[in-house]
């Protein structure tokens, strides 16, 4: 072969154009454009899209926000992963209106969040199952019926996601989410372990705990005690209560029969009557005197220069929760999960935390399952002391904690726990991943007193 050696003007050219292609891929990967709604400060670190399924391309929406203030190098920095409920809503609720670093106000531009969840550690939010947000379901079969399968693609996206920086594959993670993320954050922390049992070290997943707020984890139980909850805090009469008692058996006895889509309607007749009953604004808070106010993040979400700064297909229409998603997923709401709770309570850490004000999915609803559950420990841990908790010297709520299992009261808060109280929701989220405070050990706990009654 005869080498050519080009004629130096061609090589100029050459290097010109590999130049300009050097420079469109940087151009590629800048940080997209902002607007005047998501200042550069406001950006996300990474976000778009995590294929879950490479013949049809249904894809996994995300944003994540690096650790703001880290207090160990990158590689060793947890990581948060959020879900959101519904079933069908949108994780940017959680993002752009509960615990993402900046937030929607009232008039629709965003304003820095006083208590963000990314302080010192890094947060993933996941638009999931594929079909909400700005996720992307190629067909409506292929949308998830069962938590197993919501689980598989979730733990597609997440090892994608850890594929994309080489610090992310170290990271502990831990699973976090509200509501009805009381089915998907067991669903998806049982499928890790499951999984991880069969994978070789290097190709596992680092989870490091799971949390649930407000959760709608064992419906059965919980569909049973808002009579009483609704009773016992004035807001029923007797008569009332037993009308709600007879529409909680209904929607039991169709939970037992395994009438799933029924049973589903049957809880939801249940909710209803309790909010005709008692006229409040909203159930997830019986302060509020107006709901939650969460479809400003849609109307911030219509903009178009968002969608681009975001990295979401601009002509998906944004909305906070998808009809459809949670119509495929209708029967699986009163399925109960308990069972992946158990597992993971021996095999990993769990928090379950709650606003105490919210009449859905509330403390006495999750305290009547947390007793059912089967666990070694559960005597000792009923039996344990619930500690007084402040933040910043105020009374922030309660933790009870004995072993892998923590329980909090968040006081002044409703069903959206971050919203109401995001300073001290991020306290309790770092004490409860750093394990300090009252979520320290308790045989450091013992030590610590012994040494001081040594002194
Ligand atoms: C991927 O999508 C195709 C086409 O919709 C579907 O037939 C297949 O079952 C999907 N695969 C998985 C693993 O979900
Ligand atoms: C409304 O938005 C502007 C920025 O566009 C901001 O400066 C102002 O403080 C906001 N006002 C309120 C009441 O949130
Ligand atoms: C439960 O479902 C079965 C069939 O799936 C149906 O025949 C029956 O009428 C249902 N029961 C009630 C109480 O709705
Ligand atoms: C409760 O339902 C009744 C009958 O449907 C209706 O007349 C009434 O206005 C409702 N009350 C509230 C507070 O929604
Ligand atoms: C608590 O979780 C750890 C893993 O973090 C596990 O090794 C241990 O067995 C669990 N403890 C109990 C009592 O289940």
């Amino acid at each position: 072969m005869v080498s050519v050696v080009l004629p130096f003007h061609l090589h100029t050219i050459t290097i010109t154009i590999l130049k300009l292609l050097l420079f469109l891929t940087i151009l590629h990967h800048l940080p997209p454009k902002t607007t005047s709604l998501l200042p550069r400060e406001a950006l996300p670190t990474k976000s778009g899209y995590l294929k879950v399924n490479s013949t049809s391309g249904s894809s996994i929406f995300y944003t994540f926000y690096e650790a703001q203030l880290p207090t160990k190098p990158l590689s060793e920095t947890p990581i948060l992963i959020w879900l959101q409920g519904g079933p069908g809503c949108s994780s940017m609720i959680g993002n752009f209106y509960e615990l993402g670093p900046w937030r929607v106000s009232s008039n629709v531009s965003v304003e820095p969040n006083p208590g963000p969840w990314n302080r010192i550690f890094g947060v993933l939010f996941i638009d999931n199952p594929i079909g909400v947000g700005f996720s992307i379901a190629a067909s409506p079969q292929e949308i998830p019926r069962n938590q197993h399968d919501v689980a598989r693609h979730l733990f597609i996206a997440i090892k994608k996601f850890i594929k994309l920086d080489g610090s992310f594959k170290t990271r502990p993670i831990y699973v976090t989410g509200e509501s009805y993320a009381g089915k998907y954050v067991p669903g998806f922390g049982y499928y890790i372990l499951r999984q991880n049992a069969k994978l070789p070290v290097s190709s596992r997943v680092n989870l490091g705990g799971v949390a649930i707020g407000n959760g709608l984890t064992d419906p059965v139980t919980q569909v049973a005690t808002h009579a009483l909850n609704a009773y016992y805090s004035g807001l029923v009469n007797d008569k009332q209560r037993k009308v709600l008692e007879s529409l909680q058996k209904e929607a039991i006895e169709l939970t037992q029969n395994g009438n799933w889509s029924e049973a589903t309607d049957a809880r939801n007749r249940v909710l209803r009557t309790l909010q005709n009953m008692t006229g409040l604004a909203t159930l997830y808070d019986f302060r509020r005197l107006v709901p939650y106010q969460d479809e400003l993040v849609a109307e911030f979400l219509a903009n178009v220069e968002v969608k681009k700064a975001l990295g979401a297909k601009e002509n998906i229409v944004f909305e906070t929760c998808s009809d459809a998603v949670g119509e495929v997923l209708h029967e699986d709401v009163m399925k109960s999960v308990r069972y992946m709770v158990e597992y993971l309570v021996r095999n990993t850490k769990v928090l379950l935390y709650q606003g105490h004000c919210d009449l859905r999915d509330g403390v006495v609803s999750t305290e009547a399952w947390v007793k059912k559950l089967k666990w070694e420990r559960i005597g000792e841990f009923l039996e344990a002391e619930r500690k007084v908790w402040k933040v910043n010297d105020y009374l922030a709520g309660y933790v009870q904690k004995l072993g892998n299992l923590s329980h909090v009261v968040v006081l002044g808060a409703g069903h959206l726990v971050p919203t109401d109280q995001a300073v001290n929701s991020q306290a309790m989220v770092e004490d409860w991943v750093l394990e300090k405070g009252l979520f320290a050990n308790e045989q450091i706990n013992k030590m610590r007193s012994n040494l001081r009654s040594l002194l």
